[in-house]
């Protein structure tokens, strides 16, 4: 049985848009202000300290902190005495301003038990050194900061500039006892280093950030839905690969590991397996159109994505397991499209860092026409899912 549908080398259509589109809304949407409760990390699927242990944290230190999170085993006396700060930190402190007893709130860019600082000030600093990422709010600055004593949990956000200023009158007055939380501001600029378009860009990161030269656009783009099988059969590099099929040409292969490159998928990689890189390169090479099935059947191969591990992650809906051998068209594949690449993106570390402990597990190549420079290619969509 053929299976039903062939798409992208690691996901399915339709689980890979909705993907997307929970990214999606978990990244661009803007919630009314009362869905950015400080501490609340409902769209990530984290339990949050309950307001009662905020509460209970303004009481003496004999209560014990909730026992999900490890390192919070804190008591407030701690605060007290904290660690020397390091010269930097000592530095800002000139600038430190934070308000105990009030609970600021904001568009979520660090969640704070993914940051925990033993002092405001040191949250504070956090703050200041968070360096934006397009893909976390489209790189907008953390501007806000929220510490509790007791979980030790620094929240960093964003405010736009209305709620900045309702933020600093709020900090101007006392706060309310029963509130544990310490809170501040700060009003610096920290570039954002991938908001700046590459010099030389093969692809599209975002709609706007495109370069068209892909005769039918980048397939992840909105998580593979607008891909027209048809466009990408007429276009220049499918026309040029089945030239070179036709006429035997010697195709070259270079591979890099720990990489994984974007592509559409001729050849469905889970239970297609193969022992080494070299095995699944090999496929890629005898691979003929027409004989892998689903959408993409008629392309040739020439970008190939081998699982290394016993387990493989991808941002998808799938299990990948070792030896999956995932056989792939794309535009230009001598500059690929990379979905992972070893050093990883840091804001994708952090979305992942439990699955991706290990680091990039995946091996993947590209066959080329004898002359044709392999370069870096650019990161795909995929990289900031
Ligand atoms: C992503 O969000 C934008 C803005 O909210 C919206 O216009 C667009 O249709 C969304 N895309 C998807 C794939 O949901
Ligand atoms: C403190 O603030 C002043 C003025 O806002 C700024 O010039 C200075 O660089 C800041 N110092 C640090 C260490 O952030
Ligand atoms: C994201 O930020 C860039 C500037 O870095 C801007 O040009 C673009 O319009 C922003 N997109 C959205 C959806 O806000
Ligand atoms: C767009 O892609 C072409 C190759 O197809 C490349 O020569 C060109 O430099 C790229 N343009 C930008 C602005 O990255
Ligand atoms: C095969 O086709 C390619 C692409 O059209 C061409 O560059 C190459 O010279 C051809 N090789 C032979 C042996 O005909
Ligand atoms: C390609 O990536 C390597 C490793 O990150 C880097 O050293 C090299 O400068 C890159 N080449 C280009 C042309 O960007």
């Amino acid at each position: 049985m053929r299976l039903p549908l062939l798409l992208c080398a690691v996901c399915s259509l339709a689980l890979a848009f909705n993907l997307l589109r929970a990214w999606n809304a978990t990244q661009t949407r803007r919630p009314a202000l009362t869905e950015y409760s400080a501490h609340s990390r409902a769209a990530l699927g984290v339990t949050t300290p309950s307001l009662r242990a905020s509460q209970r944290a303004a009481s003496p230190p004999t209560i014990v902190p909730p026992a999900a999170s490890p390192r919070a085993a804190v008591p407030e006396t701690a605060a007290a005495t904290p660690p020397p700060y390091p010269e930097t930190v000592g530095a800002s402190l000139s600038n430190y301003s934070g308000t105990p007893h009030v609970e600021l709130w904001g568009a979520l860019v660090l969640p704070g038990d993914a940051n925990l600082q033993p002092d405001a000030p040191r949250c504070h600093q956090s703050c200041v050194e968070y360096e934006p990422t397009r893909d976390v709010l489209n790189g907008s600055q953390c501007n806000v900061w929220v510490w509790h004593p007791l979980t030790q949990q620094c929240w960093l956000k964003h405010e736009r500039p209305a709620e900045l200023r309702a933020a600093a009158s709020a900090l101007a007055r006392p706060g309310r006892a029963s509130v544990a939380w310490t809170s501040g501001v700060w009003t610096g600029h920290k570039p954002c280093a991938d908001c700046v378009v590459p010099a030389r860009y093969y692809g599209c990161i975002t709609k706007d950030i495109c370069n068209t030269s892909r005769a039918c656009g980048s397939p992840a783009i909105d998580g593979y839905a607008h891909v027209d099988p048809k466009c990408v059969q007429r276009s220049p590099t499918a026309q040029l690969y089945n030239e070179l099929l036709a006429n035997g040409s010697e195709l070259i292969g270079t591979h890099e590991l720990n990489a994984d490159y974007d592509g559409l998928g001729v050849h469905w990689g889970i239970g297609h397996t193969k022992q080494r890189w070299e095995d699944c390169e090999q496929a890629c090479r005898q691979h003929r159109p027409g004989t892998g099935g689903g959408p993409f059947a008629a392309l040739p191969c020439n970008v190939w994505t081998w699982c290394s591990r016993p387990t493989c992650f991808e941002p998808d809906a799938h299990s990948h397991h070792f030896g999956d051998c995932w056989l792939k068209f794309t535009e230009l594949p001598h500059a690929p499209e990379v979905n992972m690449r070893e050093p990883m993106r840091s804001s994708f570390m952090r979305r992942h860092h439990t699955q991706m402990a290990a680091g990039v597990p995946w091996v993947s190549g590209a066959l080329l026409p004898p002359g044709v420079t392999m370069t870096n290619g650019t990161w795909g969509p995929r990289a900031f899912w």
